[in-house]
């Protein structure tokens, strides 16, 4: 009813307006006195320096959120991390024994494929973490530890505020497995935190500028092809951003990493494709502008995402959105926001069933 989605056309609107809310109900309670402080978890410090090799395991957004935590977990814990799909870390018999660490992330806590990797991962020996939405579901209940993202009830089919509030505790447990590790300074661990905590008010200006995106998504939702380019953390973004556009949209998208582009996917750039940039880390700027340039001169219309220093992007780019500052490992948190927000008005200019889009489910529970 009109009511329960407060006000919004769509749930989907009203979940993403909810995620400044969502990833401070997430963040808050877990920091007391300037330190993280992760209620319940068994996990040791002693047993944290055993583990060899972490793997992520998960399905959907949820993997792309194993994504953006594999890059952020090696970066600050040195320790390898492997992210697979669920349903294919089951059948290839992924070497797993006590010194592994399995993280899964699920916000139903119910995806058949997800819950049979964690059984499989947990009869092998590994130790088990999930990061659930839904208390007492079947994956937070047998995982070893479980942090729950708070959320609250996620409606729309295509996932925003629970893949933001599994993005904000990647960060709490990337802190505070470097922290036991001996990884960061005082300082370091400081930072970390200010830049964590600034998060919901960042997301909420982005919010506030939307407008910004749906003039954008007007000139644009004819589109039959678009490509979703990035380098690193906005690679695992462009996987986002792809899935939630075709998800909701049905046009058809892909996302390439910007640097595999000239090995084969650029020759699907003609006159008019549209290609949407994501270039917010500083360290790739300049490579991520060569790939603009390739892309626009084979005559792709280039919609650039980039921080709000950047203003150089818009010498090579036909439209830009920025985001504000923040340290690179949470850029991912602000990134995604404009991306849903594309995605939302795009497929609600085509007027499509956003809340429930044709043949999806919101939780897989056949495998
Ligand atoms: C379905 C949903 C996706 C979700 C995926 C994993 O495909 O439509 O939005 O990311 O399942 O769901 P989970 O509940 O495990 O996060």
């Amino acid at each position: 009813t009109a009511a329960e989605k407060g006000g919004y056309e769509h749930f989907m609107a009203k979940e993403i307006m909810e995620q400044p809310k969502a990833v401070r109900d997430t963040i808050s309670p877990r920091i007391k006195d300037g330190r993280i402080v992760l209620d319940n978890i068994t996990l040791t410090a002693d047993q944290l320096k055993t583990f060899r090799k972490i793997f992520i395991v998960a399905c959907g957004s949820a993997y792309h959120v194993g994504m953006v935590a594999k890059y952020v977990l090696e970066k600050m814990t040195r320790i390898p991390v492997e992210v697979d799909v669920a349903s294919e870390f089951r059948y290839r018999e992924p070497i797993i024994d006590e010194k592994v660490l399995v993280l899964v992330i699920s916000q139903s806590g119910e995806t058949a494929d997800t819950l049979a990797a964690m059984r499989e991962a947990k009869r092998l020996g590994a130790r088990t973490l999930s990061i659930v939405n839904v208390v007492g579901s079947s994956i937070a209940n047998e995982s070893d530890d479980v942090i729950y993202t708070w959320a609250g009830p996620e409606i729309a089919v295509a996932t925003t505020k629970a893949y933001s509030t599994q993005l904000a505790v990647v960060y709490l447990l990337a802190i505070y497995m470097a922290d036991l590790l001996g990884c960061l300074t005082a300082e370091e661990y400081a930072a970390y935190l200010t830049e964590l905590q600034a998060l919901p008010d960042k997301i909420e200006k982005i919010l506030q500028n939307r407008e910004n995106i749906q003039y954008l998504a007007s000139q644009h939702f004819n589109a039959k092809d678009v490509f979703f380019i990035g380098r690193n953390l906005d690679y695992a973004m462009s996987l986002e951003g792809s899935l939630k556009l075709k998800e909701i949209s049905y046009i058809h998208s892909d996302a390439y990493a910007a640097g595999e582009l000239k090995h084969g996917t650029i020759s699907l750039v003609e006159d008019g494709t549209l290609v949407i940039a994501l270039a917010t880390h500083q360290n790739l700027f300049d490579k991520m502008m060569s790939n603009v340039k390739e892309v626009k001169a084979r005559g792709a219309v280039v919609l650039g995402m980039t921080t709000e220093n950047n203003t150089q992007i818009e010498q090579v780019t036909d439209h830009v959105f920025y985001i504000p500052q923040t340290c690179d490992v949470m850029l991912p948190s602000l990134t995604v926001i404009p991306l849903q927000l594309f995605a939302y008005y795009v497929a609600s200019m085509k007027g499509c069933d956003i809340d429930k889009p044709r043949n999806l489910a919101k939780s897989v529970t056949v495998e």
